[in-house]
């Protein structure tokens, strides 16, 4: 039957229209407690009205920016964020069996987790006497994880105020709890200067697709996909399982619902700009400094500012990066772009995950099913002077990684395992300038040598080889995030 019509009052909050406000973020990973099952699904039904939804995140957006016009006429000057919170809630495959939800959902990664996936992945790990792979994660992403609950804020009071009337719900504090926590990560959004950008320097969440008829206004150069790549049960949304895949019906509660898949990221921030240090690009005009910076921007695809490689290829242009009209206008089409390095390697991060125009020769539609909506924030402390002395990490720090899509194997799974671990991709490239590793998130299980070709614009097919991996995975899940409906008349009892 055909769906009835989209409402964003139904969604929740994190997946689209740019997410949960957030400053802070907690991430609360549970498990229910087997002795009350029962009174989880009759208090989930109390916990219902706490949840965000798009509707709300949208009407929250519109207010912050009145607010902020009305600061500007009187020139105040005033907290970025009003007193804004939000709360999502997704489950496990296990969560959803422990609630005794059985129908199958069918998303084949999502029912088997990522803790069996992590070998696929390229996760740094190793086999254990059984002979299984165990991936060198946190004891907490190897135990049974139910659930995870987001609590996003403007401030830790806000924060720490939701997650103490959540875990009052759930008596969490008493004799008897229905949940247990399981791990609780905190992710900040880094301030000053660095506000949205990640722990490497890098601006981050300026390129996310458009949705159909919930972006209403894309920017240049943005992707508008059908609502069915990242909500289920919406045009285009065609789940498969097994091989060879065979189409199915997802349960009617799935509608509306998107598959959350969580990544616990370390990033070696020392290391990662000692080897830029060490390895500037040398060209004519460019200083020792300037020649570091030129290889980071080609290893990620744009410069610190967040202004692209493939528009400015040699200097970064700071006006560039924050103009949202210009600042994802490029397509990896210009005339030298198919078959040369010299605007922006085959390689780098933007261009592994999103590689635009590189797949136009496999018709308009090759890039669509493995968009993903990427919603994630850094964590852990600045570099201290020891850790930037020794140009060795003392403390972890990295990046929360949540990303949403219909289908796990064909998103987040898809853009790891068969473009950025992929030293091949993008394909129908010069024989002698194989493009190699995602420098940043690409990957093996050995966490050995990485190499990839083209980081200097005069010399693209001279290999560059990375010494380790600078972002290393330490754990993860992959999670539904049910309608708001769906929590209401089928979760909850
Ligand atoms: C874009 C960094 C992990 C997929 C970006 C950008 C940066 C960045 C700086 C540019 C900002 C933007 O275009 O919005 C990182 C770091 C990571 C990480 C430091 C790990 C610590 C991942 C993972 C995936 C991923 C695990 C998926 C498997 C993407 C995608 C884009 C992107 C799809 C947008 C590309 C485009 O549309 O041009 N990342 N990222 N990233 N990243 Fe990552």
């Amino acid at each position: 039957p055909t769906p009835p019509p989209l409402d964003l009052g139904n969604i929740q909050g994190d997946i689209l229209a740019g997410g949960l406000p957030k400053k802070t973020e907690t991430c609360y990973f549970f498990r229910i407690n087997d002795a009350y099952v029962h009174d989880f699904r009759t208090q989930l039904a109390k916990l219902v009205p706490l949840i965000t939804s798009t509707a709300e995140v949208l009407d929250d957006q519109r207010k912050q920016l009145a607010q902020n016009k009305k600061d500007a006429a009187e020139k105040k000057i005033t907290p970025p964020l009003l007193k804004i919170c939000g709360v999502n809630i997704s489950f496990s495959t296990k969560g959803l069996k422990k609630m005794g939800i059985t129908d199958e959902i069918g998303d084949a990664a999502f029912d088997a987790g990522m803790l069996s996936g992590a070998k696929d992945l390229g996760d740094i790990g190793h086999s254990s006497p059984n002979g299984q792979f165990d991936p060198d994660w946190v004891p907490a992403f190897k135990q049974e994880i139910h659930g995870l609950i987001l609590i996003t804020g403007d401030s830790y009071a806000t924060a720490a105020e939701k997650l103490a009337e959540i875990e009052h719900i759930f008596r969490v504090k008493t004799q008897n709890p229905i949940i247990h926590e399981v791990i609780r990560l905190v992710g900040d959004v880094r301030s000053g200067k660095e506000k949205g950008h990640e722990h490497f320097g890098f601006q981050d969440g300026i390129s996310n697709p458009a949705v159909k008829d919930v972006d209403a206004k894309p920017n240049p150069g943005q992707q508008v996909i059908p609502q069915g790549i990242i909500l289920c049960g919406r045009p285009g949304d065609a789940p498969t399982l097994g091989t060879p895949a065979v189409p199915v019906h997802r349960p009617s509660w799935a509608l509306d619902g998107s598959f959350l898949s969580f990544r616990y990221l370390f990033q070696l921030v020392p290391e990662f700009n000692k080897f830029l240090k060490e390895n500037p690009i040398t060209i004519t005009g460019l200083t020792h400094e300037q020649g570091s910076e030129l290889l980071g921007a080609r290893l990620v695809g744009r410069w610190k500012s967040g202004a692209p490689v493939d528009l400015a290829p040699l200097h970064d242009d700071p006006v560039l990066g924050q103009d949202p009209l210009r600042n994802n206008d490029f397509h990896y089409t210009f005339p030298d772009d198919q078959q040369t390095q010299t605007r922006c390697p085959f390689a780098a991060h933007l261009r592994k995950t999103n590689p635009r125009g590189d797949l136009d020769q496999f018709g308009p539609n090759a890039l669509t099913p493995h968009r993903i909506v990427r919603s994630g924030i850094a964590f852990g402390p600045e570099v201290t002077p020891a850790e930037a002395a020794t140009e060795r990490t003392q403390l972890p720090r990295g990046l929360l990684f949540i990303a949403y899509q219909s289908n796990i194997e064909q998103g987040f799974q898809f853009v790891q395992q068969s473009w950025s671990n992929n030293t091949k991709f993008p394909p129908k490239k010069p024989a002698n300038e194989v493009p190699g590793f995602d420098p940043i998130i690409g990957q093996t299980n050995n966490g050995g040598v990485r190499t990839l070709s083209g980081t200097n614009p005069n010399s693209q097919t001279t290999d560059l080889n990375l010494d380790k991996q600078w972002v290393v995975p330490k754990g993860g899940e992959y999670f539904f995030s049910p309608s708001i409906p769906a929590l209401k008349n089928t979760f909850a009892l």
